[in-house]
């Protein structure tokens, strides 16, 4: 969307005029800056960081304190994109009180532009008051990660009608609770057709097919950096991985060849200091 901040006007006017969203995670300082140099529009701070940056299993352990961290950092290196901050599993699911804090605190001491959560219909009125606080919310719905042991693993949603039935309404739902834009998780592409159909807010997919209002992706997943689960979804563009691997391993063997570091990285000194040294500390 050029070099301007994108706001949530331009997510939703984007889907009025058919112009396809990008977004994209992050989760520091150096990714931020890459993020935001490639153009995206949307930069989340997803709470998949517990996967790909913390070695976790899923995005449940995630905390409070672990979001605002990493949201601070994308902060400083992101300043074209939206930056959404995720909502860790638990800061929006006790009360609505806890979630509009928890909310107000990921935009406060973070400093993102709005929130993420998941959940359908049942999050609905906890969506409505987060944005009555004056908080922009993007929805997340189909595969939702953090409940994903209650749906019976990260596997693909609404597989039959009743199911893609209960989409429909979660997307509905979302939309009367006044979220500005709407993820859609690892739904048959037929469905996320259904679903961008279904409602007027621009509908973002991952494993959604090519005809919802845009894509994204997970940072190391579109560069290769983390191989340990790769979805199907996912489009690997390149493998840095490989390639910090061998420059790593250049590195190591540089260093036990001595051929590291070199005069070339290495400072001097004058010729008459080094002779007074050595006088100096002769004994
Ligand atoms: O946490 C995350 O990265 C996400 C994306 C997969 C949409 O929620």
């Amino acid at each position: 969307m050029g070099n301007t901040k994108v706001s949530v006007l331009d997510v939703k006017q984007a889907k009025e005029e058919g112009r396809k969203l990008t977004m994209l995670t992050a989760y520091d300082y150096p990714l931020g800056l890459m993020a935001a140099e490639s153009g995206v529009d949307i930069v989340l701070v997803g709470d998949s960081l517990g996967m790909v940056v913390m070695g976790l299993n899923g995005t449940v352990e995630v905390t409070m304190e672990d979001m605002i961290h990493h949201i601070k950092a994308v902060v400083r290196g992101c300043q074209g994109p939206l930056i959404v901050g995720d909502m860790p599993f638990m800061s929006y699911n006790t009360s609505i009180r806890e979630a509009i804090i928890n909310a107000g605190r990921l935009m406060k001491e973070g400093g993102c532009d709005v929130v993420k959560l998941e959940g359908g219909v049942d999050f609905a009125a906890t969506i409505a008051a987060i944005v009555k606080a004056g908080i922009p919310v993007q929805g997340h719905i189909g595969l939702t990660p953090q409940t994903a042991s209650a749906l019976g693993g990260f596997k693909m949603q609404g597989k039959d009608a009743a199911a893609a039935k209960q989409i429909i309404d979660d997307a509905r739902a979302l939309e009367d609770a006044g979220v500005f834009s709407m993820i859609l998780e690892a739904v048959p592409a037929p469905l996320g057709k259904l679903v961008a159909e279904a409602v007027k807010v621009p509908v973002i997919g991952i494993g959604a097919g090519p005809d919802v209002d845009g894509q994204v992706l997970v940072f190391h997943d579109v560069v290769g950096l983390f191989d340990r689960f790769v979805p199907k979804f996912v489009k690997q563009y390149t493998n840095v991985r490989k390639i910090i691997i061998a420059a790593l391993k250049e590195y190591n063997q540089d260093v036990a060849e001595g051929t590291f570091p070199g005069p070339e990285h290495s400072f001097k000194m004058p010729d008459e200091a080094l002779e007074q040294l050595k006088e100096m500390i002769k004994k």
